[in-house]
């Protein structure tokens, strides 16, 4: 994601004015989307720890109907199962894999996580093959750790 830094920016100016995470997340998952034409679908699912289970919270894109997700079910719930990011070139090569769309071709999950403590996760769907390069996983990164700063705050 190339505007990787100005969007950490602008979500840290908005917890500086006071803004929870609910809003910070879905400023960060319009933006995202917006920000690269590889990046079809974007979405941030947020983790039940008493269901074990990934609750979407917002996204852009088609609809899906994959609004929970179980631990250790598909790629999104691998990587909480895991506590690893996933980067997938060609989910047509995934056993563990649930299809939102059957335009998408490659996938990648980056966890909203501190430590081994994880929060949730944004997902990303891409109609193109092997989308996704690390430089893509380095900066939204960033975005989700800055997101868990404020997800930390209000739990304390
Ligand atoms: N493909 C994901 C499911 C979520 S949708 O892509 C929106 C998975 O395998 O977990």
């Amino acid at each position: 994601m190339q505007e990787a830094g100005k969007l950490i920016k602008e979500l840290q100016e908005m917890r500086d004015d006071g803004h929870l995470s609910d809003r910070l997340m879905r400023h960060a998952v319009r933006t995202i989307e917006s920000s690269d034409d590889r990046y079809d679908w974007v979405g941030i699912y947020l983790l039940n720890e008493d269901d074990q289970e990934l609750w979407l919270h917002n996204y852009v894109g088609e609809p899906t109907e994959h609004a929970k997700i179980p631990v250790g079910t598909g790629v999104c719930g691998r990587a909480v199962a895991e506590k690893t990011n996933q980067n997938v070139p060609d989910v047509s090569q995934e056993e563990n894999y649930l299809a939102c769309s059957p335009h998408v071709q490659s996938e990648l999950v980056v966890l909203i996580r501190a430590g081994d403590d994880i929060f949730g996760q944004i997902d990303i769907d891409s109609e193109e093959e092997a989308a996704f390069a690390e430089e893509d996983e380095i900066g939204l990164q960033g975005i989700a750790d800055k997101l868990a700063e404020q997800i930390m705050a209000e739990r304390r």
